[in-house]
């Protein structure tokens, strides 16, 4: 989906309102009635009618019939990214959107600029991109909540809650993490890291003390987690960031010190978790694999 946040610009209080009014009421009704959108609404002059078209004309909500007659309106994705780009506009932690700057199977990472004209990253977590079953099976923190939602945008909020709840309580303890900023809904905004994903780093950019270096601190990454009870489970070349341009230490041989930032945190769990220790080994392995077969460096 293309995210247009020029909208934003255009909107009026009124229609924020009646958006978020259906909003509301998709907490207990999958499709929400005119009236009672209006009636959530308690806009002074009434009628929601107009605003609900232009809602529509936007493709901010979406209207709905079913079969057995029931109509109503419910927000699209693009409507929920519009609510939540907004709350973070009125918070005075988002002034611009900016370019795309990752796509995953269940984000989307964005460039924004905040109020001092500071680049930032917000993370959309889009986790209707896969099969319900497949959300199921792969985040275990949704429990009845999966059964009752009726709304991706619902688990999506929930796997930004918890990224940034990680987040948080990792940089608060001097963990390499982005810094957290805020979130709000499905959105998560965090500070922008320097540097590429380990698996665009080329191994001929790399000393073999480097190499080994970087390898030293994901291990060490694991293990330090697993000391506060949690494992990744998604430790790999694609979420350890490694930037080399800005050398705040040297190795021992001279060489830069690679700086390694750990990101993407919803699937993290606890070593209390049956199959923690399952999960542990897998992310050992893969970093293992990965260092062996692409770095090609021995461990
Ligand atoms: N704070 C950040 N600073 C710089 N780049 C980032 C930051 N966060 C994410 N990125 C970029 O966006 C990409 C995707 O981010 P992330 O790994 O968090 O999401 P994802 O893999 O899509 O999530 P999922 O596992 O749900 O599919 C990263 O590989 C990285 O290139
Ligand atoms: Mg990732």
């Amino acid at each position: 989906m293309k995210l247009d946040p020029t909208v934003l610009r255009t909107m009026s209080k009124e229609d924020f309102r009646v958006l978020e009014a259906v909003e509301k009421g998709m907490k207990d009704h999958a499709l929400v009635p005119l009236p009672l959108t209006t009636s959530i609404a308690n806009l002074r002059h009434g009628g929601a009618h107009k605003i609900v078209s232009s809602l529509l004309r936007d493709k901010l909500l979406s209207h709905e019939r079913t079969k057995n007659g029931y109509d109503g309106y419910r927000v699209t994705n693009a409507g929920y990214d519009i609510l939540a780009l907004q709350n973070l506009k009125a918070r005075k932690i988002v002034a611009a959107l900016g370019q795309r700057i990752g796509t995953g199977k269940e984000s989307d990472v964005y460039l924004a600029v905040d109020l001092s004209g500071q680049q930032i990253v917000l993370k959309f977590h889009r986790l209707g991109r896969t099969s319900f079953r497949n959300v199921k099976k792969k985040r275990d923190y949704f429990g009845n909540a999966a059964q009752q939602a009726h709304s991706w945008l619902f688990l999506s909020t929930l796997s930004a809650l918890k990224e940034f709840a990680f987040m948080k309580a990792l940089y608060d303890v001097h963990y390499s993490t982005p810094v957290p900023i805020a979130h709000n809904r499905h959105i998560v905004a965090m500070g922008l890291v320097r540097g590429v994903p380990l698996y665009q780093v080329f191994p001929k950019q790399l000393s073999a003390e480097q190499a080994a270096d970087i390898y030293e601190q994901a291990i060490a990454l694991a293990a330090r987690l697993a000391k506060h009870g949690l494992v990744h489970c998604d430790l790999n070349e694609f979420n350890l960031l490694v930037d080399l341009s800005e050398p705040i230490a040297r190795l021992d041989n001279g060489d830069p010190k690679p700086v390694v930032t750990l990101i993407d945190f919803p699937q993290m769990i606890s070593t209390k978790h049956p199959n923690a220790q399952e999960l542990y080994e897998r992310d050992l392995a893969c970093l293992r694999r990965f260092f062996e077969l692409k770095i090609q460096c021995t461990i």
